[in-house]
């Protein structure tokens, strides 16, 4: 089994689905309000997790009810939770999505997640270190992150950087990354100036760009090359992204080739959009495996 760490955002999903989105100063009456598991730091961990890998999260929650909630769900999930600090001066993170067809909309509200800073990151270089792949998104302070892909750096330690959601960055940051991994609308963000094919080119084998139904892009050092989508009826797309990024870091860190560990992330995005949830529908390695998709090849350890 691989080791992943994952240092990022652990939160409470509260989700209305609706068959329209209210304009401004509108009220529509919706169809539903659920509670889930979610914050892209523990969709990342729970996907790696349920695919047979050994997890280690680091991430901060409130001492509140959700806060035993979203422990236990780790728990649950196989997660170690030994690095997960509970703070008493802030709530657990939130977020608020609102589904509609399904595809969402979400106001993310950090509460505790805020308040992991680069000290702790200090504090557990030996975890970090210790790691065969390291996953870490933006649902945390940048200087954190930063501390994070500082450190694997440092130590050679791969890192998966998921700049999600997306926020102005210092571009140095990705050459000490081993890879990242943002969406179209992130890409553009993050990289005003720079057309698709010009920052794939740029960062070959590295920028790896998820669009959607569109499939993945990345550059081999040759050529651009897209890995398309499976193609399904998705249910609900929130944590579409998460599911790639946590599979494809157990593919990469079992050493399936770049393109196979893309296939590989894909598939299960595809498994997890048709349950409801972010978490919902994020696949075993058996139920990958049980998938007509599936690649005998992909021997995942
Ligand atoms: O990527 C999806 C996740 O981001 C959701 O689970 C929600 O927590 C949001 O912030
Ligand atoms: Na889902």
């Amino acid at each position: 089994m691989k080791k992943i760490v994952v240092v990022g955002s652990i939160s409470t999903d509260f989700v209305v689905t609706a068959s329209k989105r209210p304009e401004i100063g509108e009220t529509v009456t919706g169809l539903d309000f659920k509670t889930t598991f979610g914050g892209k730091g523990a969709n990342q961990a729970v996907a790696s997790a349920r695919l047979g890998a050994n997890v280690y999260m680091i991430g901060t929650v409130g001492v509140d009810i959700f806060g035993n909630e979203l422990v236990g769900n780790l728990e649950k999930n196989h997660i170690h939770t030994d690095f997960v600090e509970r703070v008493t001066h802030k709530p657990s993170g939130s977020a608020h999505i609102t589904i509609v067809d399904g595809d969402n909309n979400i106001v993310f509200i950090p509460g505790a997640n805020n308040e992991i800073n680069p000290a702790r990151i200090t504090a557990l270089t030996e975890v970090i270190q210790d790691a065969d792949i390291v996953v870490v998104q933006n649902e945390l302070p940048q200087e954190t992150v930063t501390a994070v892909i500082n450190l694997c750096y440092e130590n050679g330690v791969k890192v998966i950087y998921n700049p999600a959601p997306a926020r102005k960055v210092d571009q140095s940051i990705f050459e000490k990354t081993t890879y990242f991994t943002p969406n179209e609308n992130e890409f553009h963000q993050l990289f005003e100036n720079l057309s698709i094919s010009e920052g794939l080119a740029k960062y070959p084998n590295k920028l790896i760009l998820t669009m959607g139904s569109k499939g993945v892009y990345y550059h081999d050092g040759t050529s651009e090359q897209q890995i398309p989508a499976y193609k399904v009826v998705p249910t609900d797309t929130t944590g579409a992204g998460d599911t790639f990024n946590g599979a494809f870091a157990v593919a990469i860190s079992s050493g399936l080739d770049m393109a196979e560990s893309i296939r590989f992330g894909n598939l299960a995005a595809s498994l997890s959009i048709q349950k409801f949830g972010a978490q919902g529908g994020m696949p075993s390695l058996e139920e990958m495996k049980e998938s007509k998709h599936f690649e005998k090849t992909w021997n995942i350890k």
